[in-house]
């Protein structure tokens, strides 16, 4: 028996290693080590042999059958590996190019944001940087140190969102040219851009909405220096357009203004304009001298320096560029509203 046994080994080694299918391979396994294979066969007769040589003969066959096992899992890998290479060798070239089965969607800026990363980059583009201010503020930087009165409208709790008194929502960025000039020494040239908060909600007001501050002090800083500068500003928003200074009233400044840029719809005539209310002008922001009180709150010498401030509303620019009649729809989150701005 022990020759036969070695004469199964070599017989099976020999012809499941030249195995040239796997069905071949297959019809091996199932002669050596199927149920009513050779070697299975074998064991079962075990049982008939005496008890000595059973133990003897049981281990070595054992040995047949893990060697036969071996040598079947070896070729099937083989045999595997040559489907594989032959299926890569005939398979029409792998198009890296084509488009992917599934599309992602890419997000874009929100109208908002673009205007005022435009409106950023023109103003760094002469010279002007940006500062931040918290939006929870303290009622001293956003009133009291502007020199607003105790008595101003702006204070009332029906305007202005309080926390706790003195901590409010900060209603307009004014606050960060406090805190930026008691920061740092003049000369001075920043933009302020960030959110603000109002108790309003109609539709040319939200609760919560953009503005964009701008100072500048220096040594003889005039309102001429103001007025180049929002000129600079319009013509790279809207494209050169004439600007009237309106005379106004804020507390942080003296003299003050409203700025108007003449109307892009009529450019002017006002005749039967929806978008001037036919006044051929378009507010678009604040501005004026910083108040010299506001400089003695910072601890500038009004006698020394002078500068100029102008605050703007960034969803009012927004809605004279693209012509949005709505302020709420910026914030309505309607993706067929905001693709339409996307790039
Ligand atoms: N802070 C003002 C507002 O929210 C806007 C403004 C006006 C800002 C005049 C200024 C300014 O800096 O000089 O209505």
């Amino acid at each position: 028996m022990n020759e036969n046994l070695d004469h199964i080994l070599s017989e099976a080694k020999n012809h499941v290693s030249s195995a040239p299918t796997k069905e071949e391979l297959e019809r091996l396994r199932v002669h050596y080590v199927g149920k009513k294979g050779v070697i299975t066969s074998l064991l079962h007769q075990l049982k008939d042999l005496p008890a000595e040589k059973r133990k003897e003969m049981g281990a070595r066959l054992n040995d047949v059958k893990v060697n036969v096992e071996k040598v079947l899992k070896l070729r099937q890998s083989e045999l595997s590996r040559k489907d594989l290479e032959e299926q890569l060798a005939n398979a029409p070239a792998l198009d890296l190019t084509l488009p992917g089965q599934y599309s992602t969607s890419t997000g874009s800026l929100h109208p908002i944001t673009r205007v005022m990363e435009e409106f950023i980059q023109i103003m760094k583009r002469i010279g002007f940087s940006v500062a931040t201010g918290p939006e929870v503020e303290l009622d001293y930087y956003n009133f009291e140190a502007l020199n607003t009165p105790e008595h101003h409208p702006a204070r009332d709790m029906q305007d202005t969102f309080y926390i706790e008194p003195p901590i409010l929502l900060r209603s307009h960025t004014s606050p960060v040219q406090i805190r930026a000039m008691k920061n740092k020494k003049p000369p001075l040239q920043l933009i302020a851009p960030g959110k603000v908060y109002r108790a309003d909600y109609d539709m040319t007001h939200v609760p919560m909405f953009h503005q964009i501050e701008g100072l500048m002090v220096d040594e003889h800083i005039s309102f001429a220096d103001l007025k180049g500068v929002l000129h600079y500003l319009v013509k790279g928003l809207f494209g050169a357009r004439p600007l009237r200074f309106r005379p106004s009233y804020f507390p942080f400044t003296e003299p003050s203004a409203e700025v108007d840029m003449q109307c892009i719809s009529c450019r002017g005539s006002g005749r039967d304009c929806r978008v001037c209310k036919s006044t051929g002008w378009l507010e678009i922001g604040g501005c004026g001298m910083v108040h010299p009180n506001v400089f003695r709150h910072v601890g500038y010498d009004p006698d020394k320096v002078s500068g100029f401030a102008f605050g703007m509303g960034m969803e009012r620019i927004a809605m004279l560029k693209y012509g949005i009649d709505d302020i709420r729809s910026f914030f309505e989150n309607d993706l067929r509203m905001l693709e339409q701005f996307s790039c």
